[in-house]
């Protein structure tokens, strides 16, 4: 098959045509897919955003806001047995009902980790040899055991690691949950640039992409069918979660009913903790410009990190888990929201155009959407403050700070102390 011309003129408009280096070399149904990524590919965005990443490293990049205040939280650490009990009392009735699904973000891919794999089927060293999606599991049947009824969850993959996500559940028997209740659906992708501004080759017929950031949860779960499979179900709200947190509360009654029973139409809500030091590698919720939002670690002014209160507490202490609630309502809403991409200075392999080898440089630019974007498009958010120790132990780098070693050491901790007693009361 030839080129189609108009193809080549727009490639060569935007000076990538090295996308086509290999053609003569395929098949007609490999090019037939070359010519579908081309197609799908919006090349006037990536030149925006490859801008963007030449300004952001030259410290050009515009701060997100211009006036930052505090959010006010739900700080659940003071509450007493009997508040807790009854706030987890509101929750699980709404388990009861069918009111809640959950939901597991697994399509990032864990290039800080190192593991081969997908990030959920990551064993970090207890002594059951759990995996990361196993440990979620059995959280959510034992919520869904006291519950009287299986809560339906949705694993959101990347197009890389659909299959392979998939395959694991297979060769476990889904961990003994029903598996009509677990819904996989891949998110979408966008193409990665080298510093020269090009687009790369993964494979002589495939651009190479990678997944579009958490905040392309909503998009996707529309986009999949999964969006209205919910609604279809009657299923009012979602708990959402990222799948490296070995320490997570899945579809936690607690936060639920914190929900539920909250005062005003509030359509989400998110869990924070107080950071360790100005430092921490995690975003901090606060007001921007008046609307509620997470500033991410990447793009936090160390003034405002550093910053605390006459009591000494940090002014922007509440530090995103990455567990939240939104409403389904909201949901759909939220689908349509137009965030900005952030970019990400990482480390890309492909294959080199003229030399048909694969290379690999330091640096170049991924494309994340991030999912807390979102939230500037909500009029409010609850923010609910949790205990560190009892619900975060990330698994984030192969070893040190927030590792499989820290995350066992938690989690085994945590399992010996069991300290939330009053939860047997709901
Ligand atoms: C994330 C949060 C940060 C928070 C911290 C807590 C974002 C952008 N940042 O940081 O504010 O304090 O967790 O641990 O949310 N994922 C996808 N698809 C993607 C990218 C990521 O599903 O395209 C999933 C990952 O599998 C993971 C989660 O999102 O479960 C977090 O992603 P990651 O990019 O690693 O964010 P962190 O830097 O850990």
């Amino acid at each position: 098959m030839k080129v189609h011309t108009e193809i080549y003129e727009r490639l060569k408009a935007y000076g990538q045509t090295q996308l086509l280096a290999f053609w003569d070399t395929l098949s007609e149904s490999e090019q037939r897919n070359l010519l579908m990524e081309i197609a799908e590919t919006d090349f006037d965005t990536m030149q925006m955003l490859y801008r963007k990443a030449r300004e952001a490293s030259a410290g050009d990049a515009q701060r997100p806001f211009e006036k930052l205040e505090p959010l006010p939280c739900l700080d659940t650490t003071v509450l007493t047995e009997q508040e807790k009990i009854l706030l987890g009392r509101s929750g699980m009735d709404g388990i009861r009902n069918g009111e809640l699904a959950a939901l597991t973000m697994a399509g990032g891919q864990g290039t800080r980790l190192g593991h081969n794999g997908p990030k959920g089927t990551f064993d970090i060293g207890l002594p059951s040899r759990a995996s990361l999606f196993e440990i979620q599991c059995r959280g959510l049947q034992k919520v869904s055991e006291k519950a009287g009824r299986p809560i339906d969850w949705y694993i959101m993959t990347s197009t890389i690691n659909y299959a392979d996500t998939v395959c694991f559940f297979e060769e476990h028997g889904f961990f003994g949950y029903p598996k009509e209740k677990i819904h996989f659906f891949p998110q979408t992708m966008i193409p990665a640039v080298t510093e020269d501004g090009k687009l790369q080759l993964e494979s002589p017929a495939h651009i190479l992409r990678s997944p579009n950031g958490n905040g392309g949860m909503f998009v996707s779960l529309k986009q999949s069918g999964c969006l209205d499979a919910l609604e279809r179900q009657g299923v009012r709200y979602i708990f959402v979660c990222g799948i490296d947190n070995c320490l997570v509360k899945m579809c936690d009654p607690l936060f639920f009913g914190a929900l539920r029973t909250a005062n005003g139409n509030v359509q989400a809500s998110a869990k924070s903790y107080i950071k360790r030091d100005p430092g921490e590698k995690a975003g901090i919720f606060c007001r921007m410009d008046g609307k509620p939002g997470v500033l991410e670690y990447t793009e936090i002014p160390q003034e405002y990190a550093e910053m605390k209160n006459p009591d000494g507490q940090w002014t922007y202490g509440d530090t995103n888990v990455l567990n939240y609630i939104f409403s389904v309502e909201a949901v759909r809403c939220l689908a349509e929201a137009e965030i900005p991409y952030h970019v990400a200075v990482k480390k890309l392999t492909y294959l080199d155009a003229a030399t048909g080898q694969s290379v690999t440089v330091p640096q170049g630019y991924k494309f994340e959407l991030f999912l807390f974007d979102t939230f500037l498009c909500l009029d409010d958010l609850q923010v609910v403050r949790i205990e560190r120790t009892e619900e975060f132990a990330p698994v984030k780098n192969p070893s040190g700070i927030d590792s499989a070693e820290s995350a066992r050491a938690l989690y085994l901790d945590y399992e010996a102390k069991q300290p939330r007693k009053w939860e047997e009361k709901i």
